[in-house]
């Protein structure tokens, strides 16, 4: 049978990516243009900033998504593209050229959530099995999704007021870190130990909730009061002080969920499912949960890309999700 091409857009933040996607399931290409540079001297990402730049990188993804799949417009059976969460002027650069592609070649167009994406990056792994659950961290997000079937997302938790990532890149600026900081401060925690005992938030509520901005006042008390004191604290202490409170308290109430409701598969996911002291905890954990693979998104796609997109989109394309030319972006759509 004929395969099915995607052409999936990605743009709700600071990386453009274009790809194209066989079949949901393998990566025919994966361009991504990252801004990073661009935002680190502002400490964060500026969105205006993050516009200018998707607009000028877009078509040149699209050519070279197309070229090193060496495929055609006229191969493609459907578009896709992230209508939100996200930045509204970043988003609105992908939903403006997917929708312009969509129409002057007569495509089916596909609405994509940017968190239903992270959570398909699963999908280049192996097949996801259902019902599974999903611990998505990024920057923006911490939440437990359940998923009883393909098309069907339930947060049964989720954070309070910071997302794990953005505590990382705080945490991070606070160590002189660059943004984004998580990777740095990941490898540093590598080379220290939990000696700090940093508070593990609602680590024994009753609940599947998050909570990261009293770890991170814990932290920055910390290094405040050392520095008035003039004393210097092991900055890999630090850092793996805050990486064991912060792997605590998601790996504690990703268990507490799995035995609420049990999945095939718990799937990592987002752009601190990088994490490497994460991924080695719930590799461990997960171990002793009979019926339960842990799934982890592949390390390259865990950060924001479009072969994510696509991954989705091929199940929206058998569902019939489809848009028309009146789609627009959705910064705080929800699933
Ligand atoms: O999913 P993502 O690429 O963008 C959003 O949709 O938010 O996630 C970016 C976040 C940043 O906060 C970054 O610091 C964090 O993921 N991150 C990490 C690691 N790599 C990236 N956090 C902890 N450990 C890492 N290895
Ligand atoms: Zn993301």
């Amino acid at each position: 049978s004929k395969r099915n091409l995607i052409l999936a857009f990605e743009s709700s933040c600071d990386e453009t990516s274009v790809a194209v996607i066989e079949d949901g399931h393998q990566i025919l290409s994966n361009i991504v243009a990252t801004q990073i540079k661009s935002h680190q001297r502002f400490g964060g990402v500026v969105p205006e900033v993050a516009s200018r730049h998707h607009i000028e990188e877009i078509t040149i993804c699209i050519k070279d998504a197309l070229a090193e799949a060496n495929v055609t417009y006229d191969d493609l059976d459907a578009v896709a593209v992230t209508y939100g969460p996200g930045l509204v002027g970043a988003l609105l650069i992908g939903v403006t050229a997917a929708k312009t592609v969509a129409f002057a070649h007569n495509l089916p167009l596909i609405p994509v959530n940017h968190m239903a994406g992270h959570i398909y990056a699963a999908r280049y792994v192996e097949p996801i099995e259902f019902p599974a659950m999903a611990l998505l961290v990024s920057g923006g997000h911490t939440e437990l999704v359940y998923m009883p079937a393909e098309n069907q997302f339930e947060i049964i938790g989720e954070t309070r007021d910071d997302a794990a990532g953005e505590a990382y890149d705080k945490v991070g600026r606070v160590m002189g870190v660059n943004y984004p900081a998580g990777k740095t401060v990941d490898e540093w925690a590598h080379q220290g130990h939990d000696t700090f005992n940093f508070p593990r938030a609602m680590d024994k509520d009753d609940n599947f909730d998050f909570s990261f901005s009293g770890l991170k006042s814990a932290f920055i008390n910390t290094t405040h009061h050392a520095d008035q004191v003039g004393e210097t604290l092991d900055k890999h202490d630090l850092a793996a002080s805050f990486q064991q409170a912060v792997v605590d308290v998601l790996a504690d109430k990703t268990l507490r969920a799995l035995k609420q409701y049990p999945v095939h598969q718990l799937i990592l996911a987002g752009g601190v499912a990088a994490n490497h002291g994460l991924r080695e905890r719930l590799d461990a954990e997960l171990a002793a949960v009979p019926g339960t693979r842990l799934v982890k998104a592949p390390l390259k796609l865990c950060g924001d890309n479009a072969a994510m997109i696509g991954a989705f989109a091929e199940v929206a394309y058998r569902h019939q999700v489809f848009a028309d030319a009146t789609l627009n972006a959705d910064p705080s759509l929800e699933f």
